[in-house]
C-alpha cells in the first residue's frame, strides 16, 4: 500500500491568500525555511495506477498536476482516481468535489451524517446532479465494520467515529451527531500493513487508542502547537478544542500522546500555517524530531508494501494526564 499526501495544510493552506502572519509572510518572501502546502488531502493506492482520494480539497486540481502517478493517462479522459472517501464535511474536504465534476459519475464513501450536510448546508450532491448524473453516494458505515470501497478489494476501510464538530455552515453545528467526524484505519488485506488517519482528533477514546495500536502508522492533527494559538497569532478567537483539535504542546497534548508509540511512525498532518512547527528552524520542530514525530509535506510518500512501518513490539506507557495502558502491536 502506497499514501501519497497530497495537501498537508489545514484549511485555508500555507501561505493563507489573506493572512501575513510570521509563517505566511515568511514563506511568501523566503524569509523562514518552510515549504508551501495545499489543503488537506492524501491519495492510497495497491497498485499504483488505481487511487482512493481520501478527501477532495479545493486544491485539487494543483494536486494532481504535481502527482503525476494520479494521472495515468489510459485514454483521451481519464484518471488514477477510482473513488473519493470523506472524513468530515468540513469546506476543505469536501469542496474538491465541485472541481472533480467533469469525471462524474464516481463514487464518494462518506458518514450518513456528511451526506446530509452535503445534501443541505452545502449541497454538493443535488448540484453535481446535473454533471452526468452527478455523484454516486455510498455509505459508511460507523458501527466499527470495515469496507471495501468498489475497485479497491484489496484493501479495507474502518470509520472510527471520533469527538468533533459539524462545519459552521451545517444545519446542525451545534447539535453533535456521532459520524459528523471520523478518522480512518486502512488496510492492505494482504500484507495487513495498515494507517489510521485523522486530520482532526481532538481527544483520544477507546476505540481510537485500538485503532491506533494496530496501526503502522499514524497520520494524525497537526493542526496547532497551542491550545490558545489562533488568539496568540492575533488571527481569531477560537480555542484549539472549540475547532476540534488536539494541540501538539501542553499536557494531554499530542506530544504526549504519541509517546505512547514509541514503535510506530508518526507524522503530523493537517498543519494549520499559524504553527511555528511550520519553521524547519523552529525550536517547535527541533522538539518533534526529539520524539521521533515526523510533520507532513506536500508530495510526501509512504509506501508501506516496502516495509516503511514498525516491528510488532509490546510497551506498558503512561502519560502525565495519569492515562495508563499497554500498547501492544496487533500480530497478524
Ligand atoms: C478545520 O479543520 O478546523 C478547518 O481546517 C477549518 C477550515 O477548513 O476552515
Ligand atoms: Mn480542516
Ligand atoms: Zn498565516
Amino acid at each position: 500500500m502506497r499514501v501519497h499526501i497530497l495537501g498537508s495544510a489545514a484549511g485555508g493552506g500555507f501561505p493563507q491568500w489573506n493572512c501575513n502572519c510570521r509563517n505566511c509572510y515568511g514563506v511568501r518572501n523566503g524569509k523562514i525555511n518552510a515549504s508551501a502546502r495545499t489543503q488537506s488531502s492524501i491519495a492510497v493506492s495497491l497498485d499504483g495506477e488505481r487511487w482512493l482520494l481520501i478527501n477532495a480539497s479545493p486544491d485539487i486540481r494543483a494536486q494532481l498536476e504535481a502527482n503525476p502517478a494520479l494521472q495515468p493517462k489510459r485514454g483521451l479522459r481519464d484518471t488514477g482516481i477510482g473513488a473519493v472517501v470523506l472524513v468530515d464535511s468540513q469546506i476543505d474536504h469536501a469542496s474538491g468535489l465541485l472541481m472533480l465534476r467533469e469525471g462524474c459519475p464516481f463514487d464518494v464513501y462518506a458518514s450518513s451524517m456528511v451526506h446530509q450536510d452535503l445534501s443541505s448546508g452545502f449541497p454538493v450532491f443535488p448540484m453535481l446532479e446535473s454533471w452526468n448524473g452527478g455523484i454516486n453516494y455510498c455509505e459508511l458505515a460507523i458501527d466499527g465494520s470495515a469496507i471495501s470501497p468498489r475497485g479497491f478489494e484489496g484493501l479495507t476501510i474502518t470509520a472510527v467515529p471520533i469527538h468533533g464538530k459539524a462545519p459552521p455552515y451545517s444545519p446542525h453545528r451545534h447539535d453533535p451527531h456521532v459520524g459528523d467526524n471520523v478518522a480512518l484505519y486502512i488496510q492492505d488485506v494482504k500484507t495487513g500493513r495498515s494507517v489510521f488517519y485523522a486530520p482532526g482528533l481532538s481527544g483520544l477514546d477507546e476505540p481510537v487508542l485500538e485503532y491506533m495500536i494496530r496501526s503502522d502508522c499514524l497520520m494524525v492533527d497537526g493542526t496547532f502547537w497551542r491550545e490558545d494559538e489562533m488568539i496568540y497569532a492575533g488571527v481569531g478567537t477560537k480555542l484549539a478544542k472549540e475547532m476540534g483539535h488536539l494541540p501538539q504542546s501542553g499536557r494531554g497534548g499530542m506530544i504526549e500522546l504519541l509517546r505512547c508509540f514509541p514503535e510506530h511512525r508518526k507524522i503530523l498532518i493537517h498543519i494549520n500555517n499559524t504553527n511555528p512547527i511550520l519553521d524547519n528552524n523552529s525550536a517547535e520542530r527541533r522538539v518533534l524530531d526529539k520524539e521521533g514525530i515526523e510533520v507532513a509535506y506536500d508530495g510526501m510518500e509512504i509506501d508501506l508494501s516496502r516495509g516503511e512501518g514498525m516491528q510488532p513490539s509490546a510497551n506498558a506507557l503512561s502519560t502525565s494526564s495519569g492515562l495508563e495502558f499497554n500498547v501492544h502491536r496487533v500480530s497478524r
